[in-house]
């Protein structure tokens, strides 16, 4: 049966480096409480000029050539992600002009932390309906344009990068076996940005109250997201008749150590069967699955016809999952 396959990933992040010792100069908190309560060491920040369709554009001519083809060969272009360089065009059409990638229409997704894999189930499906069979799928974030720096609640949190995979149609036993994606919008209020949206058009009211930054009821998200993610991928081995030991890696949104460590308890995997980069990039939101996804490709952590498991949880609410033959 035709299935969509992932032929090559790239990813990139910027190089500036702002450290846990760095915040603790700039809000009240310190190294060992975000240590503790994230896992998070440093996390990287887009350069002055740096934006997201740059970030996007790095990962994506990495993946291109790793997989060999031009960009012209491109049917489609998706870029997951919450903060596009502007609110229109679509990131995606940028990617799409830099790349001279001329034959595929481009188009944004906003699933927030989920975008990522909200993406690869629509490129599953139109690979596997045969509508299109080459495409560029992309997550790529500057949250740091987004971040309030005197927020301790949220700015240790987050960075910035972007990472990107090539999917094309294949016939054999590898490919992607399944894509589940949910959404509750009764959660809107614990994850959002307010601002720049009809709601609260741009207006000195609202740069006054800080509605451009990411707000977020973090210990409420948290105690959503561990009941959400322990029954996600439990659903997603048994729909495909696998059970935890068939699973060679665990890829896992990067928000919280202790989400991903749960999720690794309650399935009974080590965490030596977990990807985990949030130490060194933070919660990348939608470009954190193929930042990691990539890092394990690269690094020679999946192997072929290993099974993979992605899995993801963000602001909307959404939550997804993903189970993938390499
Ligand atoms: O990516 C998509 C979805 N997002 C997530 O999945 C994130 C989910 N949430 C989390 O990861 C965690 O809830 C956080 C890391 C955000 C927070 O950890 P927590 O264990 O839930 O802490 P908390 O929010 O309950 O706060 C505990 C205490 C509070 O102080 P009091 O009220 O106990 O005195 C906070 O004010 O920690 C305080 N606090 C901090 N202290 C030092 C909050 N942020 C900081 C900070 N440094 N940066």
């Amino acid at each position: 049966m035709l299935k969509a396959k992932i032929i090559s990933t790239g990813s990139y992040v910027p190089s500036r480096r702002l450290t846990n010792g760095e915040l603790e100069q700039m809000v009240d908190t310190s190294d060992k409480w975000i240590m503790e309560r994230t896992g998070i060491r440093e996390r990287r920040i887009a350069a002055e000029g740096e934006n997201t369709s740059d970030l996007a554009y790095e990962a994506a001519v990495l993946a291109l050539s790793r997989a060999g083809i031009s960009a012209s060969s491109l049917d489609i272009i998706i870029v997951a992600t919450i903060t596009g360089d502007m609110p229109i065009p679509a990131t995606a059409c940028f990617l799409q002009n830099r790349l001279n990638a001329t034959q595929a229409a481009a188009f944004d997704i906003n699933a927030a932390c989920s975008g990522f894999l909200f993406g690869l189930s629509t490129a599953n499906a139109y690979i596997k309906s045969g509508m299109y069979k080459r495409i560029l799928l992309v997550g790529a974030e500057a949250l740091s344009r987004f971040t309030d720096w005197e927020d301790r609640n949220t700015c240790v949190l987050f960075g910035d990068g972007a990472g990107a995979v090539i999917l094309e149609a294949a016939d054999g036993q590898s490919g992607i076996l399944s894509v589940d994606i949910h959404s509750d919008g009764s959660y809107w209020e614990l994850l959002n940005l307010p601002g720049g949206g009809s709601k609260y058009p741009p207006s000195e009211e609202a740069a006054a109250n800080r509605l451009h930054y990411i707000k977020m009821k973090g210990n409420e998200t948290f105690k959503v997201a561990v009941r959400t993610l322990e029954k996600l991928v439990i659903d997603a081995l048994e729909k495909n008749g696998l059970k935890s030991s068939d699973i060679a890696l665990l890829v896992p949104h990067q928000a919280n150590l202790r989400i991903i460590s749960a999720t690794a308890t309650r399935l009974g995997i080590g965490m030596d069967k977990v990807m985990v980069n949030l130490d060194k990039c933070g919660n990348t939101s939608a470009a954190s699955i193929p930042i990691a996804l990539d890092e394990a490709a690269t690094s020679g952590r999946i192997k072929e016809n290993d099974t993979i498991i992605l899995e993801a949880f963000g602001g909307g609410l959404t939550w997804a999952s993903a189970v993938i033959r390499w």
